[in-house]
């Protein structure tokens, strides 16, 4: 055998994965390799069995005239849609991987009269286990943002006063984003929720919210201060409360603040 074919045969196994070739002796000689093959042989798994594609079948023939069946335009909200026909038509909603690790569905809460919407993200584990939005960390900071800036502007809301959602309504695993189906699947029910409510106003909480309103890929930093629309529904965009709670956005805090006073003197005074 050759030095070629031996090269040959050992990158054969090299492709194959097998990294290092144990042997007694000091050198590989010619005539141990057939020894050395067979060993090798006993150790690797049986190669697959040729993968048999089957052929496609023929092409049909073309139609000779096509019927186009129109998708069913499901309406963004029905006739006389109501919270209470929402919330029963979400049931124990198994439209999508989220209901997997849920524990509660968080439907929303607050005045459901009310002139003013705040949209988070999703639920996280508080949220989960007690079936309401924002309760945790960053719904407590969201309660004194709404309660701290009204009282110091003179507005006479509490935080009862407004109503609360998400874009989801099922806790992702592990607090993820919310993949892009699971948004689409779900907002509907955010919509018809927002066009059954029809506030003044409504404040995005971060950037999935300003997604799935505005449709955009544009970051929070640059949205926000700004009013966008939905439905021709005046939209603040602003920090979420849990980015404002990490400790070095601090300007991200002060400009939260500024684009909450915009957001209450327009609806309330
Ligand atoms: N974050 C959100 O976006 N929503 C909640 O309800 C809680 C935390």
């Amino acid at each position: 055998m050759t030095r070629d074919e031996i090269r040959q045969f050992l990158e054969f196994y090299q492709d194959l994965g097998v990294k290092t070739i144990y042997q007694r002796g000091s050198a590989l000689q010619a005539e141990q390799l057939p020894d050395l093959v067979e060993d090798l042989n006993s150790l690797l798994p049986p190669l697959p069995a040729p993968k048999i594609i089957p052929k496609p079948p023929p092409a049909a023939p073309p139609a000779v005239s096509m019927k186009i069946v129109p998708p069913t335009l499901i309406p963004l909200a029905p006739e006389g849609d109501t919270m209470e026909a929402i919330r029963t038509d979400i049931g124990d909603c198994r439209r999508c991987r989220l209901c997997e690790g849920r524990n509660k569905i968080v439907f929303g809460s607050g005045n459901e009269g009310s002139r003013l919407v705040f949209v988070g993200e999703g639920p996280g584990a508080d949220e989960d286990a007690s079936g309401l939005p924002f309760v945790g960390r960053a719904g407590q900071l969201l309660t004194q943002m709404i309660e701290g800036t009204a009282s110091k502007e003179g507005i006479q809301i509490t935080r009862p006063d407004v109503y609360i959602a998400n874009v989801v309504k099922c806790r992702p695993p592990e607090n993820r984003t919310p993949m892009p189906d699971e948004m689409e699947i779900c907002g509907q029910f955010l919509f018809r929720q927002l066009l059954a409510i029809k506030p003044k106003a409504i404040c995005a909480l971060g950037s999935t919210a300003a997604k799935a309103l505005l449709g955009t890929k544009e970051g929070v930093t640059k949205l926000r201060g700004n009013w966008q629309k939905w439905h021709d529904i005046p939209v603040m965009v602003t920090y979420h409360p849990s980015y404002l709670l990490r400790p070095y956005n601090q300007n991200a805090k002060r400009e939260a603040w500024e684009d909450l006073k915009k957001v209450l003197h327009f609806v309330y005074d």
